[in-house]
């Protein structure tokens, strides 16, 4: 049975409460497919059920589990590439000029969905500059998402994940094949600190950034949360550091104490200074 307006829109306010995800109107079919298996799992036979049990009890963890089952968790290995080269030929040779007195350097990724992109970082410092791994490095992957950040943890990948962007002599290099699954080497895995956080709300404490990864999840947030995020992030980037956005994103409107690098589709920015 087709959603009613009034679940969609309960729903809909309840997702945005908890993770500022904007579901727009046409969104129902979206709605639908994702909470089938909650509905399920849970022994509901309508989402009419679920909607029922939520406005009754509305501090269970299901609402936690809508959410979750409600954000869109697509990624690859080295997605866009260009970013990567960015970080390769650009930043990290810079970052390791600049931070020889303290070797020092703290990494976010503040939306690692199932974690191919922290694991291609740290690939991609492993493969180049496996030095910097001798230096004091805090990196940081997090998601709003539980489900996400024990994938991420476990660091294991199916065979259509590693066909995503994964150079083979890496997958090789990097991972064991345990059955049908990839698992990444723990000495990469132990590297990352994986903590869940919610860039809606207020963010813990963290150290001041190098560079932070938030890329493909400002495109989920109406203008208001896009603007609150990057100001947020102005006081955990070091004044120096580097900020990458999704190729869809931009700092431009929202927050003008960022400046675009003029490298090619890499979606790097700095802050102004002064
Ligand atoms: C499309 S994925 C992007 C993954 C990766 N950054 C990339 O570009 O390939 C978006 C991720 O943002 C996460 N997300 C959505 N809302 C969030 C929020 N309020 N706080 C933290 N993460 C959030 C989702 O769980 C999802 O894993």
């Amino acid at each position: 049975m087709p959603i009613s307006n009034s679940d969609f829109n309960f729903i809909r306010e309840l997702v945005f409460e908890h993770s500022a995800i904007v579901l727009e109107d046409g969104k129902e079919y979206l709605v639908e497919s994702r909470l089938g298996p909650i509905i399920k799992t849970e022994g509901f036979d309508t989402i009419d059920q679920l909607v029922k049990t939520l406005r009754k009890n509305p501090s269970n963890g299901l609402q936690y589990k809508v959410t979750e089952a409600l954000t869109t968790n697509e990624t690859s290995f080295f997605r866009d590439i260009h970013p990567f080269e960015t970080l390769k030929n650009i930043i990290l040779p810079e970052l390791i000029k600049t931070r020889q007195s303290t070797k020092e350097l703290n990494i976010w990724c503040a939306a690692s969905s199932s974690g191919q992109e922290p694991y291609s970082i740290a690939m991609l410092i492993q493969e180049n500059f496996p030095t910097l791994f001798n230096w004091k490095i805090n990196f940081i992957a997090s998601d709003i998402s539980e489900k996400m950040l024990n994938r991420c943890r476990s660091g294991t990948f199916n065979q259509i994940e590693v066909n995503r962007g994964l150079p083979a002599a890496l997958l090789i290099k990097y991972f064991d094949k345990n059955g049908p699954v990839w698992s990444i080497k723990k000495e990469l895995r132990e590297r990352i600190d994986f903590q869940h956080i919610n860039l809606s709300g207020e963010l813990p404490y963290l150290p001041k950034m190098d560079i932070i990864f938030l890329r493909n999840v400002l495109i989920y947030f109406d203008i208001g949360m896009k603007k609150k995020v990057l100001k947020q992030l102005r006081t955990v980037l070091k004044p120096d550091g580097y900020l990458f956005l999704g190729g869809a994103e931009t700092t431009l409107n929202l927050d003008e104490s960022y400046t675009r690098m003029g490298v090619k589709y890499s979606g790097c920015y700095r802050l102004l200074r002064g």
